[in-house]
């Protein structure tokens, strides 16, 4: 990663007085983020945190004030052996703890898995599987040493297809996201690792995310994008799927690049403070996405728990943390309480988990495979062991291969499908066949080069083994004695045609489009998709074969929707699949399906007719001078599925689609109503900020140790370190701005450590938000009978119309996969909660039933609705 220009130019400036300059140098009304303060503090009886708090408490009350700035600070960009550390805590015997990539494996690492994408998980539809996912990443972090699993994903969501780490996610609908999560987020932490939820929020393209990686890009803009946002649309689309992962107990959560309402993420005080901690109760730490940081005071008051990778830039040596933090404290800018609290939600959050201040070596290096080398990467210092090789891969393939075929889409099947010992199977494309280069010949899998199995950015792992699909449907092949041949090329036209046209081809064609992280730019793609065509000539290798082969099969590996409007229809494309970013197992999960020795899934977005149909797009060049591109979410709700129903836009596979091996008869819907008792808005207050411990307000205890002290350190180059230099406090920060009281810079409030009126939508210690919106308030069921030949798994989908003027047509509330023999009939059901019925209210900002006609829908698909009830 490389990020050329210093962001310290909006250092200790408010959001509010960054938003005022913007404003002065646009002359135009740009949106503005409120200010909430103070920080929300912990609650000692938040639900399913007061064993950890205790904890917490007691560990936290030994800290020195240089202990607790240790926890919050990072060391800097390569100084130990994660993508993240903080400081360690010697005299207690707690080690640096190590933040690390990535939602798909562990990054960098060797002996380790690569799973499916968020989004292939999304596909199988099945709470077990983003469990068992979320588990086996869990433990595979463990073993390694990892402490914090930078990971699930839900920003993005998916507002724009072209969107370069959708992938990473689940879905464009907040409530499959929202299952996603909160399942994934369970399955790593039981697993004994902190989860991270990320990226919050608005974080929805690639395109002007980090100013000076747009720069590298030729775009001369000076501050990140502005994501504007309005209330309702925050809480209802893009929330969503947060508070589900805060209910299922998140320890952490990553504030992301951009800016909403033209305050940055890492420093918006409504986002952090109010939304995130207030509102939904959020119990654990915020740390900030790398280099996303770019205040130190307002960031505190703001709601950040902890700097990462904690130098201001990369190997810059200095921190907006630090050092300036432990001035921060002394001078009073940054009040006792905020830290204490930053240092419980990091400490708590461990707890929470299982892990203990005794702690498993960290048995790998982010920054070399090599057995010996240098801990501290940067400064090429302390030579020992740094890579354990640790395998910690256990069985995860079969359930890589599993979550892949699972969630593998039949999009088309005129019959072709299961193949049954075929006569002749000829695979054609790159995307069949292996990366010439190795499987991770490109620098954190940016290139597309042989079959596409994961996108690229921070969100990969080294791939341990990659199972092509040549070398899979090989295998299959000569256990089943048929002839095989493939082309594993898109560009030999000739030898490709006159291959297909033989007699008795099953021919097989495998194409892919890619998409992943700005830093790197493949193909002049920087992250995000320039088109959503086929790479490397994609559609013309499907009409070349297909104008031969009257059963051409298509397998599709892309990070979202492609267009396929110019050769669906055609009748000899037998069957089309979506295989999405399937991981390690490609070849074999490909070839489960094909032969259907597994059920698929369903799609997990819309495939529209063409770019446009989708309504918003990727913003690629800046729109607003060289201040903040501004970006209006103006489509509100209306994003997906929703607007494909709204405008009534081309579409060509809905939302929720997808084939079986086997036909399903839906019937038999029955709603009971629950008495649930009348909402209660939250009334009261919480208790005043504690503090834990004491500490000196002495600067001179708080000198770099020097020899003079007893515990020297010999300072590792570029390192954080909580110590002040001199005595001088200014001199010892280098501030710049020095001397601004916090009664200057900080808005009022921010250091109110008083007791704080509850929020009415958030509840009493309830992590989500107000517990009575997880009332159920009716019961959903319906019967549903496999009517084939063979057992399936069928996907059903519940829908609800909230009915009014401004809703979407139908949104999704409740689904699951379910096993069906032939013959058997098995029911469906869905608890519908208060929130699923809701909207949200920004005049009395709480979640409101509306008194318009409700209706709820059940089919398999947001487009196959064959039961309705009304709601009443
Ligand atoms: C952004 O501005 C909109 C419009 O004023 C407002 O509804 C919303 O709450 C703001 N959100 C944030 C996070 O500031
Ligand atoms: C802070 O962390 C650094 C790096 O791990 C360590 O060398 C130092 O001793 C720690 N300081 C304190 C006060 O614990
Ligand atoms: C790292 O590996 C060593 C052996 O090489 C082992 O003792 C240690 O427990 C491992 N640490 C973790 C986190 O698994
Ligand atoms: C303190 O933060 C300022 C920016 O606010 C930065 O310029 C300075 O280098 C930092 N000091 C240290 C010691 O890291
Ligand atoms: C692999 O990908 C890189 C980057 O896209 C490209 O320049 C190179 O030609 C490819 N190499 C091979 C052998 O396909
Ligand atoms: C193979 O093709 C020939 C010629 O079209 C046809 O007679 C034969 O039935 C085919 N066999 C199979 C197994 O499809
Ligand atoms: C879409 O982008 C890919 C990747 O850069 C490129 O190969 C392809 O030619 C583009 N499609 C069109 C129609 O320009
Ligand atoms: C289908 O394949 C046959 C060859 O089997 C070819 O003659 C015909 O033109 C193809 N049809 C289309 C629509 O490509
Ligand atoms: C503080 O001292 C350390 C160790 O001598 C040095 O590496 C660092 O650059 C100094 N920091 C500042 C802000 O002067
Ligand atoms: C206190 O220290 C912080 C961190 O260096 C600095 O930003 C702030 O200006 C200082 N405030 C006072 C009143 O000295």
């Amino acid at each position: 990663m490389k990020f050329a220009v210093a962001l310290a130019a909006v250092a200790s400036i408010s959001p509010a007085a960054a938003t005022i300059r913007i404003q002065k140098l646009e002359k135009r009304e740009l949106a503005t983020s409120p200010p909430f303060y103070p920080s929300p503090w912990m609650d000692p009886a938040a639900i399913g945190w007061e064993e950890a708090y205790q904890k917490a408490k007691d560990f936290v009350s030994q800290l020195t004030l240089l202990e607790k700035v240790n926890l919050t600070t990072g060391v800097g960009w390569e100084s130990e052996q994660c993508v993240g550390n903080i400081g360690s805590i010697p005299r207690l015997g707690l080690r640096s703890l190590c933040m690390h990539d990535s939602p798909a494996g562990v990054r960098g690492a060797d002996y380790s898995s690569v799973f499916p994408s968020g989004q292939t998980a999304a596909a199988t539809w099945s709470r077990a599987l983003f469990y068992n996912r979320g588990f086996a990443m869990g433990e595979e972090a463990k073993g390694k040493g990892v402490n914090v699993l930078l990971g699930p994903v839900a920003g993005p969501l998916g507002r724009m297809p072209a969107a370069g780490r959708n992938w990473e996610g689940f879905s464009p609908d907040p409530v499959l996201t929202g299952v996603g999560i909160a399942e994934s987020t369970k399955g790593i932490q039981d697993a004994g690792v902190v989860a991270c939820a990320k990226h919050w929020i608005g974080n929805e393209q690639e395109h002007f995310r980090i100013s000076s990686e747009a720069q590298g890009y030729g775009f001369d803009i000076s501050e990140s994008l502005s994501s504007n946002i309005d209330d309702k649309t925050m809480h209802e689309l893009y929330m969503w799927p947060f508070a589900d992962a805060v209910r299922a107990g998140v320890g952490s959560v990553m504030c992301s690049y951009q800016q909403v309402n033209n305050s940055y993420s890492c420093q918006n005080s409504k986002l952090m403070n109010d939304l995130l901690k207030n509102e939904l109760g959020f119990q654990g730490f915020i740390m900030s996405d790398w280099q996303a940081q770019h205040t130190g005071a307002a960031a505190a008051a703001a709601g950040l728990d902890m700097s990462m990778p904690g130098d201001t830039v990369f190997n810059s040596g200095r921190s907006y943390w630090g050092a300036n933090l432990t001035a921060a404290v002394l001078n009073g800018t940054v009040p006792e309480w905020r830290v204490d609290d930053m240092a419980m939600r990091i400490m708590a959050a461990i707890f929470k988990v299982g892990q203990t201040v005794e702690q498993d070596p960290i048995n790998f290096s982010f920054w070399s495979q090599a057995t010996f080398g240098p801990v501290h990467w940067r400064a090429k210092k302390g030579y020992q062991q740094i890579n354990g090789h640790v395998d910690v891969r256990a069985d995860h393939g079969d359930l890589i291969r599993e979550i892949a075929a699972k969630g593998t889409v039949i999009l088309k099947n005129n019959g072709a499908l299961p193949l049954k010992k075929p006569k002749f199977v000829v695979a054609v494309g790159e995307d069949a066949g292996p990366n010439p280069l190795g499987p991770n010949g490109c620098g954190d899998r940016g290139c597309n080069n042989g079959t596409v199995a994961l996108g690229w950015g921070s969100g990969t792992a080294n791939f341990p083994y990659l199972v092509t699909p040549d070398s899979a449907l090989q295998a299959r092949a000569i256990q089943d004695r048929t002839r095989y041949e493939s082309i594993l090329s898109n560009y030999a036209t000739s030898q490709i045609q006159s291959l297909v046209s033989l007699d008795n081809v099953t021919a097989i064609v495998f194409v892919s489009s890619d998409s992943g992280e700005s830093y790197i730019n493949v193909d002049g793609n920087k992250g995000d998709r320039n088109n959503l065509t086929l790479w490397k000539n994609g559609d013309d290798l499907i009409k070349n074969v297909s104008s031969q082969c009257p059963n051409t099969i298509v397998v599709i590996h892309s990070p979202g929707p492609v267009i396929v409007t110019d050769w669906y229809k055609n009748p000899n494309i037998t069957a089309i699949l979506w295989a999405g970013f399937p991981g390690q197992e490609s070849g074999n999960s490909i070839v489960d399906v094909l032969y259907g020795s597994v059920s698929p899934g369903r799609t997990p977005f819309s495939w529209g007719a063409n770019r446009e149909s989708y309504g918003v797009d990727v913003m690629y060049e800046p729109n607003n001078g060289k201040g903040a591109p501004q970006q209006d979410f103006s489509e509100g709700n209306f994003i997906d599925y929703r607007h494909f129903d709204k405008a009534n836009s081309s579409l060509i596979y809905e939302f929720g689609y997808g084939l079986s091996y086997t036909s399903f008869d839906y019937k038999n819907i029955k709603v009971e109503k629950s008495n649930a008792a009348a909402y209660q808005p939250t009334v009261g207050q919480t208790s005043p900020a504690p503090t834990f411990g004491n500490f000196s307000r002495n600067p001179s205890d708080y000198l770099f140790p020097g020899n003079a002290s007893g515990g020297a350190i010999d300072p590792v180059y570029l390192y954080v370190y909580p110590y002040l230099n001199t005595t001088d406090l200014q001199k010892a920060t280098t501030d710049r701005n020095y001397g601004q009281n916090a009664a200057e810079f900080l808005p009022p409030n921010a250091n109110d450590g008083s007791q704080q009126p509850l929020l009415r939508s958030s509840g009493k210690s309830s992590p989500g938000g107000n517990a009575q919106l997880y009332d159920t308030l009716y019961t959903v069921t319906a019967e549903i009978t496999n009517t084939g030949l063979v057992a399936g798994d069928e996907i059903p989908q519940l829908y609800v119309s909230l009915g009014g003027p401004d809703d979407p047509l139908i949104v999704l509330r409740g689904f699951d996969r379910i096993r069906i023999d032939p013959g058997q009939t098995v029911q469906f059901k869905v608890s519908l909660t208060r929130r699923d019925l809701s909207n949200w209210d920004t005049a009395i900002q709480d979640w409101v039933i509306s008194s318009y006609p409700k209706t709820v829908y059940i089919g398999r698909s947001s487009r196959k609705l064959e039961l309705s009830a009304a709601l009443t």
